[in-house]
């Protein structure tokens, strides 16, 4: 049994496509706590400059972004039908936009504007403050809440994590190749890993945990044995 009187903050940070809102949803159930997929935010942001024109592949006009971003409102309702919590932006469900190879192919270069990191960490600082809460992204035990009880470094061999991911969009429909969807995360790996602006790192007091050849229920056991020594 965990107790679960006392709410704390779980950072789970880490590679693209390395399973990191699935076993955050996973924990997130098991404890009844808020989860909050920061990557979905980036990746409406990176919509909503895609549809007026702005997002140009490796070069996006961050002049007209950072214009435009008072008219971005990026918000989380829950989807009953799914039982999970869909993205709106403006209003508008994009769950299902959000998630294609395209955005994929758009965001991480959008995500490395300073002041779209600005406007995204405020919001999941706000959406996080109660604490009770699971936050999945890249700067979340680094950069957003650096004092989190637990912090998370997910990683998996790259193959490994692009054929779960292709294997993914192929049940939503999207039929993309094995190579399509490995330098699609090679390339935001690199990304997020090198840019100015609060790139992915590891901190000295994350747990590392590489899931390359766990199941899902092995990797929340584990994870439930961490979150057990914390709140004793
Ligand atoms: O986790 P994801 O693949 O949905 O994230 C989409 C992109 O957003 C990813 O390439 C990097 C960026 N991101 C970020 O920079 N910081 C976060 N906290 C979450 C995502």
């Amino acid at each position: 049994m965990i107790n679960t009187s006392r709410k704390i903050t779980i950072a789970i940070d880490g590679y693209s496509s390395c399973g990191k809102s699935t076993l955050a949803k996973a924990i997130a159930k098991e404890l009844n706590y808020v989860y909050v997929d920061t990557g979905a935010m980036y990746r409406g942001t990176a919509l909503y400059c895609h549809r007026l024109g702005l997002a140009h592949a490796q070069s996006p006009d961050i002049e007209q972004i950072v214009q435009e971003l008072p008219n971005i409102q990026i918000s989380f309702q829950y989807n009953p039908e799914t039982q999970q919590s869909d993205l709106f932006l403006n209003g508008e469900n994009v769950e299902k936009e959000i998630r294609t190879l395209e955005i994929s192919q758009l965001v991480s270069p959008i995500a490395a504007i300073k002041e779209v990191r600005e406007k995204m960490v405020d919001e999941q600082r706000n959406m996080g403050k109660e604490g009770g809460v699971v936050l999945d992204g890249r700067d979340i035990g680094s950069v957003v809440f650096p004092n989190a009880e637990l912090k998370l470094f997910l990683t998996a061999q790259p193959t490994i994590r692009a054929e779960r991911r292709r294997k993914e969009l192929e049940e939503k429909g999207e039929n993309v190749s094995l190579d399509e969807v490995l330098k699609n995360i090679e390339e935001r790996d690199y990304l997020d890993t090198t840019r100015k602006e609060s790139p992915l790192i590891q901190t000295e007091d994350a747990v590392v945990l590489d899931n390359s050849f766990l199941t899902r229920e092995e990797q929340l056991v584990w994870v439930l044995d961490k979150i057990r020594e914390i709140l004793g």
